[in-house]
This record gives C-alpha cells, structure tokens and sequence, in this order.
C-alpha cells in the first residue's frame, strides 16, 4: 500500500485541524466576495463542548465548498486545506484499491453512484463528439439487464441510446450470443461508438460482469469504445475480496470507475467516487463557469468538502488490513447464510465474493419478505427475487430467526 495508511483519531485529528486551518476563515480573514460561510452559528453553536473531540463536526461546522475537481488544474484557494485531504482518498482509492500508477488518476467525492455513472457517460459521449465529429444517435450506451437505473437516466439526460444485454436466469452472466447479436443491430441502427457499463457487484444480485466480454465483442465489431465499471455496490468489497481481478486500472481497457463510499463504507450520504484516467475530464470543462477559480469539470457544482474528510477518515480508521477483516466477517456471514439455505433447498444466486444473496420470490412468502425487511427486484407486480444485503447490522443472530421461519438452521435451535 503506497497511500492507505492507519492513523489513530489524535493523528486524525491533527490533519484535520491543519487542514481547516488552511482554509479560509471567514471569522477573521477578509472573504467578502463569495457566496459562502461557516454554518449559521445561531443555530449551529461552534461552541459546543463536543465538537473539540469531533473533527468530522468542525469541518460541517466550518463547511468547506469542494466544488470542482482538485486532482488536475486550479481549485478554489479558499478551502485548500481540505482539498488536500480529497486528494489523498482519491490516491488511496484510485492506485491502492484499484491499482492505477502513482498520478495517474483524477477524481472527485460525487453526490453518489448515480452521479459518477453520469458523469462517466457525459465524458465518453462528449469525446465522440468532440474527438470523432460523431452524432449523438451514433453513440450508444450498452450494459446488462441487471444494470443500474441510473444508465437509464444518463441515456435520457445525455439523449443516447441506451441497449441492454440480456443475462443468463441462474448465473446472471452476460449472454454473450445476444452480445454480439445486440451490437449488430446497433451498428445496422446507425451506432458507431459505444460506452460500456460493466458491473462491478449489481444492485440486484451482486453479481459482477466480466469486462473481457465486452472488449472481445466490441473488437470483433471492429468499433470504438469506452468502458467504465459501476462499482457502486461493489467497490468497497470486491477488489477487496479479490484483489486479482480485471475490473480495475490494471486493465487497460477501463477508462473510468464509480464507487459509493455511502453504501459498504458506511459514509454519510454524497459520498459516490467517480475515478478516472488522466486526460479524460477535460471534455466535460464548461467555459462558462468563469467565477469559478479552476476548471469546473464535475456534474455537481458545489459540494460539501466535509463528505471527502469523512470518507477519508473511514479509512484511515481501518486502515488496508482492519478494512480487510470487517469485509471477511461480511463474507464469513454470508457463506453462512448461503450454506443454511442450501441445507434447506432453497434456491438463490451469490457471486462468492460479495455480499449479496438473492433468493428465488418462489420460496418466500411475501409476509416473511416484509417481515424481515427483504428487497424485492420489482414493486410493481410480483417479484422474481428478494435479496439480503450482509451488511454490518445484518447478524448471523438476524439471519438464524430468518431461517427458522423455513424450519432451518439446527446447529442453534
Ligand atoms: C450498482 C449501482 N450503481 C449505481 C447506484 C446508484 O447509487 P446512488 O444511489 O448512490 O446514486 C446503485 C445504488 O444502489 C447501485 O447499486
């Protein structure tokens, strides 16, 4: 590990002072033009005995504005401090869980995985147009049934196509017939370029696609591509569950990857990742954001620097080897559950390196689904699958009454 280091929370602590000192003080220095302040102290008391032991507290306190992007350019001078604090997660995320060179990265603290996904569409589109003089309806998005909605609103708010790649019922793997017959029909639609989604961990299953499929599909074609991996659910366990893997910056075929510190990192919300390779954020520069000190080249404008400080302390909290054991004593439950519900015959998907456990509808009444607080794939209708999420709250104490409702789990009843 060249970045992720453990720190206790006086080490913390003593970065972070240093950090929000480093940004402008409204109190005593001299701001008069920007549209920002701490928060309202009538209402958010700085002098609360509390926050002296809370660094995370004085940052929202102080509220430092990220806005824009602090891996490439100019950035705002006024919160340069934390800033610096942004860049270290994304060092630490970009060359230490997903193995980029040193430097070789840029990226930013996004509102979420919707975001990140959007931004890394808006990016590969733009290219084409920019780089290939191509048109919009030239360009496609292409991704599994099993994707994430939020490909289908950058395929709206982008105004590309959008096909989607059936998988297969039991694995979940990508139907690689169908694969090459959908990119057919695309180029026959007039498609000339494409930006690829693949999965790191779906939202449904957990499971994750194998980019390779993609990239020999896409070259049999003879077409270009980009490809970006939605690691939203995934990222924070996968690559540390597996470490060898295709889905990162080792592969040089991915461009970009969105991860969700808001999911299995357990960070406040607004703390999607968007990573990507040096030399792509450009595209999406808008001139018109002049007021702005640096480029403003991310989908969100302001945003809160306090989120970047938070995700920068689960981390350092844990530290690569204590972040490896909490992610193992997810997957040891996991293997637990999965064993239980193979004794007991009931039928459900798991990728082996996730956390995830999706159970055939078939096998569950709906009243122990709402019971126990089950997701079902679909709202509207009857659903094909409820899913578990192993999540830090979600006990083996918890998963063992679940199971007794199917009569199970002999070894504690
Ligand atoms: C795989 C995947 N991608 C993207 C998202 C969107 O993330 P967010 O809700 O943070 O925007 C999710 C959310 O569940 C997800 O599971």
């Amino acid at each position: 590990m060249k970045y992720w280091k453990k720190l206790s929370h006086a080490e913390q602590d003593l970065s972070i002072s240093a950090a929000l000192r480093q940004n402008v003080d409204f109190k005593h220095n001299l701001s008069l033009g920007i549209p920002a302040s701490k928060l309202d102290s009538l209402v958010f008391h700085e002098g609360a005995p509390f926050l002296k032991d809370a660094p995370l507290l004085r940052s929202y306190v102080q509220n430092p504005n990220h806005i824009g992007c602090h891996t490439l350019g100019d950035s705002e001078t006024f919160f340069s401090g934390t800033q610096q604090l942004e860049r270290e997660v994304i060092d630490i995320l970009g060359v230490d869980l997903l193995k980029a060179a040193p430097d070789s990265i840029d990226g930013y603290i996004a509102a979420g995985g919707t975001e990140a996904n959007i931004q890394a569409c808006w990016i590969y589109r733009n290219r084409f147009l920019q780089e290939n003089n191509a048109q919009h309806h030239e360009i496609a998005l292409l991704a599994s049934e099993d994707t994430h909605y939020s490909v289908a609103k950058a395929s709206n708010l982008l105004h590309l196509p959008w096909y989607s790649v059936p998988v297969e019922d039991d694995t979940r793997k990508l139907d690689l017939d169908q694969l090459a017959l959908i990119i057919r029909q695309a180029k026959a639609n007039g498609v000339k370029y494409f930006i690829v989604i693949a999965n790191m961990a779906t939202t449904m299953f957990g499971s994750v696609d194998d980019p390779d499929d993609y990239v020999t599909a896409l070259q049999a074609e003879n077409v270009p591509f980009y490809l970006h991996i939605d690691g939203a659910f995934g990222g924070f366990v996968y690559p540390v569950s597996l470490p060898e893997n295709n889905l990162n910056f080792t592969n040089p075929y991915v461009s970009s990857i969105t991860l969700d510190a808001h999911k299995m990192l357990q960070a406040p919300y607004g703390t999607g990742v968007f990573l990507t390779r040096k030399g792509m954020m450009r595209y999406v520069y808008t001139e018109q954001a002049q007021y702005v000190n640096g480029m403003d080249i991310t989908l969100s404008g302001s945003r809160s620097g306090a989120n970047a400080i938070a995700v920068w302390m689960i981390l350092s909290t844990y530290g690569p080897y204590g972040y490896l054991e909490k992610i193992n004593k997810l997957l040891y439950r996991t293997k637990w559950l999965c064993k239980e519900l193979e004794q007991l015959g009931i039928p459900h998907y798991r990728h082996p390196n996730l956390n995830i456990v999706a159970i055939r509808a078939s096998a569950v009444p709906s009243s122990v689904a709402e019971k126990y607080g089950l997701v079902p794939d679909t709202h509207q209708g009857a659903p094909n699958w409820y899913k578990i999420v192993v999540m830090e709250h979600v006990e083996i104490e918890s998963l063992q009454e679940f199971l007794l409702e199917f009569g199970g789990n002999s070894f504690l009843k």
